[in-house]
């Protein structure tokens, strides 16, 4: 089965042809970037403005780049949720246009779903049940993806997404939006000792992560020091923000695994990029003989490949839209 695959959650428009769930045929990526980064993010206006200008074409290139015509495709699939209302209209409202026009049926895919399935991609052997964390700018969950479509989280940040603290703080200290990779390369030289950061808990909710209070502490120090006229070592104090959100998510997911039962964890989500948490995972899981998968790096960041992957479990259990499918801008990974 080979479905056409839309993505228009955030600030990349992207289409994707992809057989089976696990083979792709094509995936292409137009990134805003470039443009969002004068002005520190995401801008949602100007996101769904780009979007409406880039999908018709990312969509043909998609077809052209595997070689197919609608007559060659199954389904067509959409991000319709969690996203920027605006930027994920125009991905759905393309998607409906499509399986109106060609009769295909369409599939609706939940965005962290999707992150989740870009490991199938990449690794062929991998199937649920498996405990998985959903790290992205948005998000930060522990799941137990119980099989394809069937989902729970058992612990979840309380206010920022580890994505979200990474940027914030990468952006007081001066690097360009978005701030996670350039936080994450500097690190890798920096010493992860220099700098004493809380790493807070959750009362009561062992898998659950807090880190507005850590990013506050790094923009206090930052502040504080700018205030004496001096400027704090950034690559020393990268590796010990680094350190501090890694632990954090470390310390969760392998006491949730260790609870819960799993031996085979994955990561996935734009975060799942960074290499001090890619690297401790892995050598956690080694440790205890437990399987470990994370995605390529060319597939952690939004895509329209990985919800080609998911729309494909998604269609084998039955979950199809008609044409009144909406937009939602929040919706639980359980639904
Ligand atoms: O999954 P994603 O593309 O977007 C959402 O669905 O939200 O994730 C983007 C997030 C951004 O916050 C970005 O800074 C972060 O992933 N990110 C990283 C790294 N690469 C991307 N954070 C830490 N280290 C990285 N290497
Ligand atoms: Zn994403």
């Amino acid at each position: 089965m080979k479905i056409l695959a839309i993505e228009s959650s955030c600030d990349e428009t992207a289409a994707a042809v992809v057989e089976n769930g696990r083979r792709v045929l094509s995936s292409v990526v137009a990134s805003q970037v470039e443009e969002h980064k004068l002005y520190g993010g995401v801008v949602p206006e100007i996101a769904s403005r780009r979007h409406c200008e880039a999908i018709n074409g990312t969509v043909k290139k998609a077809l052209e780049d595997a070689s197919i015509g609608f007559d060659g495709i199954d389904a067509i699939a959409v991000t319709y949720a969690p996203g920027l209302i605006g930027a994920l209209l125009v991905g759905v409202n393309f998607a409906k246009g499509l399986s109106m026009s060609t009769g295909l049926p369409l599939i609706p895919v939940h965005h962290l779903r999707s992150h989740i399935a870009s490991n199938y991609i990449a690794h062929p052997e991998l199937e649920p049940p498996f405990l998985c964390l959903v790290v992205s700018g948005g998000h930060s969950h522990i799941v137990e993806v119980k099989n394809y479509t069937e989902m729970k989280i058992v612990g979840k940040t309380r206010d920022d997404a580890a994505g979200e603290a990474f940027d914030k703080a990468a952006r007081t200290m001066g690097m360009p939006y978005p701030g996670g990779i350039h936080l994450d390369k500097l690190a890798e030289s920096g010493n992860p000792l220099s700098f004493r950061l809380p790493r807070p808990r959750v009362g009561g909710a062992p898998y659950d992560f807090s880190f507005s209070g850590l990013k506050t502490a790094v923009i206090n120090l930052i502040h504080n020091a700018s205030q004496k006229g001096s400027e704090l070592p950034a690559a020393d104090l990268s590796a010990s923000f680094r350190k501090a959100v890694v632990d954090s998510l470390t310390d969760n997911f392998l006491r949730a695994a260790e609870e819960l039962g799993y031996k085979k964890l994955v990561l996935a989500g734009g975060v799942s990029a960074n290499s001090l948490l890619r690297r401790r995972i892995a050598e956690e899981c080694a440790k205890r003989s437990w399987e470990c998968y994370y995605p390529p790096l060319e597939l952690c960041g939004d895509n329209g490949a990985m919800v080609g992957s998911q729309a494909y479990y998604e269609y084998l259990s039955g979950n199809t839209a008609t044409t009144s499918l909406n937009a939602r801008a929040t919706m639980s990974i359980e639904q």
